[in-house]
């Protein structure tokens, strides 16, 4: 972590939406007054019925409350296109940049935007889905995922989508936990030169599903698909004959806007909800300030729309400020790691926003990938995911910015819908590695751990929580209320607790230092242990399986499982690579373990618990600091699980 601080150019302060006096005024007025700041902030998009309540929120353990706009009403949909589509309707809304290079780009207007949605709202309703139903989203980075997540919004249904790398099983469980009426896929999807069978993936999933459970299919590719009649449509054919205009339905500021599934530390993913209105609020809100969006630009976040970042800032936040927003449907490294920049030059992007695994990948290649391009028209680099280490913040400020791009580190989760932690760019002087300081309205804390006492100094280190909401925040988890409050507001009563630690420096700027729960990041994708262990453990050789994560060049972290055979299995290198396909299939190939070690026995105590600090510790190969053992029931495992360490960093 280095402490040089990058100073915005006077020249970017002067045409920013906020230089540092703007922040501090803002952010002084949001936390002293939320209820007048987003009372006025609220107004930045359209209400059929303008709300008279703003804030009405309550983080007591046990009876968890979060409203903002409560009584008034709109549709996302209609903010994101008809406003636009009536005031600039051939400016391009959504630039499709297919995964082969070769193959056309296609820009469409807010003009187009408008027809398409509509003719995919009116195939939804004809398939009988209506306000409150929920809709599976598995779709390649297509422009109709994004047409299909604004018809979802626009009749009232409620989306969830699901990364296309997602195995048929955890899409079967993701169906079936919303209880979905419709799922929309298409044939296959195009990545890296490579094809996903999605159709057969999904036709797998549905297997175990509820029947009744009807699957829209799109065609990408044209490839061989099997049709089961009378529960397969042809979207094209549908769309082809839909009307190109649907009304947009009335909804509540409250009313669920979609559900995302993510990991936590214990059981299985989590369905985080998210409003309409408080959502789609934040979402505009910091996309326009963080990346300091103006008109016209063109604005690429380079992550898939199955994760958060793809909805608040590929479609939702970009969309509802009438921007031009890129979706790229394929890899960094395909054709060559020159991709990204190829990208950028042939677009002309203005604001490139990605993953700092992405760049650690690409700054291994060599700078002769990204000087060839003309990346004269950046004017702002952004980050998220995971911690940036301070050599690829260098490289991705000197190599891809030229010196001339602030980076904005934007820190944030599944469950905040919008930037939390992030420098505005005109507004913050940066430091490499720190998502610097609070987004308007949002109050971070640091608590000691243990005792959950706030640390009042500003130079700080513990556990991130928040005081009090933002119109962004979830508000609950898909059918579990209980669990939503026992996740984020029981550990520290009176907060939201994030997961994260996090430093707190002598400026008040914060440093994320990684998850402190079971949680691992994997190329700023958030994957549970127990999940991966309960994949292990589902198959038949295996007794036991315990996973941590290790710090990866490339990913952050990897996936490093401990995995004890049942008496008389064989452990074998094909068992191994067995093991590792069945974690594919089991979840997908993002969970897929990097190193498993055969553990004889897990380091236990006695009375039965695994001692993961030890694992963790063994996986880093910093086994000399094991810290005290002598609870362990038997401490000899841990010579053996040293012995055959799988790390040798
Ligand atoms: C977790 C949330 C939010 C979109 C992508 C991930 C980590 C996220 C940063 C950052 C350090 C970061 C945290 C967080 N994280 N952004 N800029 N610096 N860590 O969403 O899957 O919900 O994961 O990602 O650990 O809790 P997610």
């Amino acid at each position: 972590m280095s402490d040089k601080t990058y100073p915005p150019s006077a020249e970017f302060a002067a045409n920013a939406h906020a230089d540092a006096a703007t922040y501090e005024a803002m952010y002084t007025a949001s936390v002293t007054d939320p209820e007048a700041f987003w009372g006025e902030h609220g107004k930045r998009i359209d209400w059929i019925k303008p709300y008279t309540k703003v804030k009405n929120t309550r983080y007591d353990f046990g009876d968890v409350d979060i409203k903002w706009y409560e009584d008034g009403t709109l549709n996302v949909s209609a903010n994101c296109i008809d406003r636009h589509a009536a005031a600039t309707p051939d400016k391009t809304a959504i630039i499709f940049e297919p995964d082969e290079p070769t193959e056309p780009a296609r820009h469409i207007s807010y003009r187009e935007l408008l027809e398409q949605t509509s003719r995919m709202a009116n195939v939804l309703k004809g398939l009988g889905v209506g306000k409150g139903d929920r809709v599976v989203l598995y779709l390649p980075m297509i422009p109709e995922a994004a047409y299909a997540m604004l018809a979802c919004a626009r009749i009232g249904a409620v989306h969830s989508i699901v990364f296309a790398g997602f195995s048929p099983d955890a899409l079967g469980a993701r169906i079936n936990g919303c209880n979905a009426k419709v799922v929309i896929t298409a044939d296959e999807a195009p990545r890296g030169g490579r094809k996903t069978p999605l159709k057969t993936n999904t036709d797998k999933a549905l297997l175990h599903g509820n029947d009744g459970v009807k699957c829209l299919v799109v065609k990408r590719t044209g490839g061989q698909t099997t049709w089961i009649d009378g529960r397969d449509f042809d979207y094209n054919a549908l769309a082809a004959e839909a009307s190109t205009y649907c009304t947009p339905a009335e909804m509540n500021a409250e009313d669920p806007l979609f559900i995302l599934y993510t990991s936590g530390s214990t059981g299985q993913p989590k369905g985080v909800v998210h409003s309409s209105g408080g959502y789609l609020v934040f979402a505009a809100m910091t996309h326009q300030y963080t990346f300091d969006y103006h008109d016209n630009d063109v604005f690429w976040c380079t992550a898939d729309v199955g994760w958060v970042t793809g909805h608040s800032y590929i479609v939702y936040g970009p969309l509802a400020n009438g921007a031009t927003t890129l979706m790229f449907e394929g890899v960094p490294t395909y054709p060559d790691a020159g991709r990204f920049w190829a990208v950028c030059e042939k677009h002309k992007v203005n604001q490139f926003y990605t993953a700092p695994t992405a760049l650690r990948a690409l700054m291994g290649q060599g700078n002769e990938w990204v000087v060839k391009y003309d990346l004269s028209s950046l004017k702002l680099l952004g980050t998220v995911g995971e911690p940036i280490n301070p050599e690829a913040w260098n490289w991705y400020n000197d190599v891809v910015g030229g010196g001339r791009c602030p980076i904005v580190d934007t820190w944030w989760q599944t469950e905040t819908g919008g930037h939390l932690l992030t420098p505005l760019p005109g507004a913050t002087a940066t430091k490499p590695g720190s998502a610097t300081r609070p987004f308007f309205g949002v109050q971070p804390v640091v608590l000691e751990p243990t005792t959950g006492e706030e640390i009042t100094d500003t130079a700080a280190e513990g556990v991130l929580c928040l005081r009090d909401s933002w119109p962004g925040q979830m508000r609950t988890v898909w059918g579990d209320h209980e669990r939503f409050m026992k996740t984020y507001f029981s550990d520290y009563k009176g907060y939201y607790f994030t997961g994260d630690g996090c430093r707190r420096d002598a400026d008040g700027y914060y440093w994320i230092t990684g998850r402190v729960d079971d949680v691992i990041n994997v190329s700023g994708h958030r994957m549970g242990t127990a999940e991966v262990e309960s994949a292990l453990v589902a198959h038949e050789t295996v007794a036991e399986a315990a996973v941590v994560g290790y710090p990866h060049d490339v990913k952050g972290q990897g996936i490093y499982a401990y995995v004890t055979l049942m008496a008389g299995v064989e452990a074998t290198e094909e068992l191994r690579k067995e093991l590792e396909k069945w974690v594919r299939t089991e979840i997908g190939p993002i969970a897929k373990p990097d190193l498993i070690q055969w553990a004889p026995g897990l380091p236990k105590t006695r009375s039965g618990k695994i001692m993961r600090r030890i694992l963790r510790k063994i996986a880093e190969d910093d086994f000399g600091a094991l810290g005290d053992t002598s609870t362990l029931a038997d401490p000899s495992v841990v010579d053996d699980l040293i012995e055959n360490r799988m790390n040798r960093a």
